[in-house]
């Protein structure tokens, strides 16, 4: 590995303006608006594949934007690693709270990252990240160091459910076939705590739609005497949750595995400041499931979240109004069993019945996908938790994310394969919101531990 690691330590400056690159193009999948942009990404990253030396790069059309694809196959006696990334990002808005524009990189220290982190959306979720793989990659390729066979699979779609995705795959199984899937999309527990996902939530993920009468009215002079259909849907989300911050759709936990005492012992170890927590977002309390800790709420247990809701006049100053329409988007993040299109189906049967007769309800589902756990006796697992262990110095842990890559399930449904979620961002990374970073510290602890995952895997 000597080799390796001195290519990586002697092209770190070049890795990063390479990212930079990567970063100044707004690969906003959401939005058609960046449609050319997300285009010029995917060949951008053809680009940076085939300069690390990846044969049969390929930018493979799709129904939606186009995956990446990139080969070393060194001997088809080999074991093979597919790695997995998104080079699409989520929106940059609101953009008046970014301290820097987006897509115009700049390096700051920070409390957290004395030696500097990236600033820019996607500089974490998943550029930064997947980024890590294809310098990891040109270093052992370079160095004559690779020990086993490489894929790289990187997408254009996650951020808006990967809907292109499953067709790909089913499509491509020949050509996709791996021994094990390494991801870098994930966070660590913090620089000082290495660990490992071993887990990720699903998601359902609906809107609905809320109609009082045919047109907006005048509050005073209907005001009181006709439905307001966004009192009616602020009363129907309230009932979504009992008092013990248990969801109420009936069947919704029907699924849901309990974890053994010793599993939840095993979480209960991981280290966790409240009071860091509560300040690092400002909240002045915490709120959740009773019987449950902050950690395993956000990991283990299903939730219901309204992420928008609109209706009536929002625009400056005071408007006398009863709007016709109110309108909410709701996410339900599931755990392993639980199957989203059941959950979709028990919140659209449920979700009307909680209307007075005065309005019309409608929900539309939107995507979802599948929860996902990796026994921490798998082969990838072992040789994830090595290659921490040996680059931060310290023993990395099995942790359950929260958040959801609905890939991931499919990946082993359709390939037979599962994933190692070895990502390096960080909570504090703010993926998704203004002023996303990603450590400078982090970005190349990734490129070093990645090689020696493949040497552990191989060996292992
Ligand atoms: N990288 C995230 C998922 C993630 C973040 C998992 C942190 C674990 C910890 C991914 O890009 C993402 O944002 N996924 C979406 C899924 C959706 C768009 C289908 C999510 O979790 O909201
Ligand atoms: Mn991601
Ligand atoms: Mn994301």
């Amino acid at each position: 590995m000597d080799e390796t690691q001195r290519f990586i330590t002697e092209n770190k400056q070049r890795f990063l303006d390479e990212l930079i690159e990567l970063l100044k193009i707004p690969s906003v999948s959401a939005d058609p608006a960046y449609n050319q942009d997300v285009l010029n990404t995917a060949e951008k990253v053809a680009e940076f594949l085939n300069s690390a030396g990846a044969d049969n790069v390929e930018v493979c059309e799709t129904n939606g934007y186009p995956v990446v694809y990139g080969e070393k196959i060194i001997d088809p006696s080999l074991p093979t690693v597919l790695v997995y990334g998104h080079y699409d990002v989520q929106p940059a808005d609101p953009l008046e709270l970014w301290e820097s524009g987006p897509f115009e990189p700049v390096i700051k220290k920070t409390e957290i990252h004395p030696e500097g982190a990236i600033f820019a959306r996607g500089s974490a979720d998943d550029k930064g990240q997947f980024f890590m793989h294809v310098k990891a990659f040109e270093a052992m390729n370079k160095s004559g160091q690779l020990p086993c066979n490489i894929k790289f699979m990187i997408e254009g779609e996650e951020e808006v459910g990967s809907n292109s995705l499953g067709e790909f795959v089913r499509n491509n199984k020949e050509k996709l076939k791996n021994d094990i899937i390494l991801i870098s999309d994930t966070e660590i527990i913090s620089n000082d705590q290495p660990s490992i996902s071993v887990g990720l939530r699903g998601l359902s993920y609906v809107e609905v739609e809320v109609k009082g009468a045919d047109l907006d009215m005048h509050s005073g002079v209907y005001g009181g005497a006709v439905p307001n259909p966004i009192n009616v849907l602020s009363r129907m989300i309230a009932k979504l949750h009992d008092d013990d911050g248990k969801i109420t759709i009936p069947g919704f936990y029907d699924d849901v595995e309990e974890l053994s005492e010793t599993d939840r012992a095993e979480m209960a170890k991981i280290p966790f400041s409240l009071e860091n927590y509560k300040k690092s977002i400002g909240i002045a309390d915490i709120q959740g499931e009773k019987g449950y800790s902050t950690i395993e709420r956000a990991s283990i247990r299903p939730t219901l979240d309204v992420n928008g809701i609109w209706g009536g006049y929002t625009g400056k100053g005071a408007k006398t109004v009863i709007a016709s329409h109110a309108y909410a988007k709701i996410s339900m993040r599931l755990v392993p069993h639980q199957d989203p299109e059941k959950i979709t189906q028990l919140f659209v049967d449920y979700f009307p019945t909680l209307a007075p007769s005065s309005v019309e309800v409608t929900v539309k589902p939107h995507h979802g996908g599948h929860g996902y756990v990796l026994p921490t006796s798998d082969k990838g697992f072992q040789a994830a938790k090595k290659a921490m262990t040996h680059t931060f110095g310290k023993e990395a842990l099995p942790t359950r994310g929260g958040g959801s890559i609905p890939i991931v399930a499919l990946f082993e449904k359709e390939l037979g394969s599962k994933s190692v979620l070895m990502g390096f961002g960080l909570n504090s990374d703010v993926i998704h919101s203004p002023n996303e970073n990603f450590g400078l510290f982090n970005f190349y602890k990734g490129i070093e531990t990645i090689p020696y995952f493949f040497k552990y895997y191989v060996e292992g």
